[in-house]
């Protein structure tokens, strides 16, 4: 059983994963209104892999014995300057989740939670690959340009991206997912 400061403070983030999948969507969107069809692919893998992580502490919370508590998501952007204002705007956005995955780590030190603990150690590791890849591409764009074969290369390189986390939760978040 986890204390009721926790369970807040997870619901919390399950909030935070919630919109940060419908932020990525409405990347996924305007990329394929501006024809950028690799982006919108990525953004779209990106929007699955939130809500994995979401139902990962939702399940997490419910197994913990306590109630989740969904809360209004918040409206995500309608547009964006370019592809270059997205990756640094998603960039900015995983930073404060990062801060967030470490404030509930924080908390679970100081309850001497070591469930809890235990358990946002796998979101530790997460954000530092999250915040790599958006800094690899924000470099991309940067050195190829935003425009023209630059921006068509990345377009296509982003494409070729695969969803590796399970995106049927029908029975719950499986042991084998990463
Ligand atoms: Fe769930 Fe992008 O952090």
């Amino acid at each position: 059983m986890i204390s009721a400061k926790m369970t807040e403070a997870v619901n919390r983030q399950i909030n935070n994963e919630m919109y940060s999948a419908y932020l990525y969507m409405a990347m996924s969107a305007h990329s394929s209104s501006m024809g950028l069809n690799g982006f919108a692919s990525w953004f779209m893998v990106q929007y699955h892999e939130e809500m994995f992580h979401a139902m990962k502490q939702y399940n997490y919370v419910l197994d913990q014995g306590a109630e989740v508590h969904l809360q209004t998501i918040k409206e995500p952007p309608k547009s964006f300057a370019s592809a270059k204002d997205m990756f640094e705007k998603t960039l900015e956005h995983e930073h404060f989740v990062t801060k967030s995955i470490n404030e509930i780590a924080d908390l679970a030190l100081q309850e001497k939670d070591h469930a809890t603990y235990q358990f946002m150690q796998w979101y530790v590791n997460e954000q530092i690959e999250e915040e790599k890849n958006d800094n690899e591409i924000l470099q991309m764009l940067k050195l190829a340009g935003e425009s023209g074969p630059g921006l068509f290369m990345i377009d296509q390189q982003l494409g070729a991206r695969a969803l590796t986390v399970q995106s049927d939760f029908s029975k719950g978040i499986l042991p084998t997912a990463p």
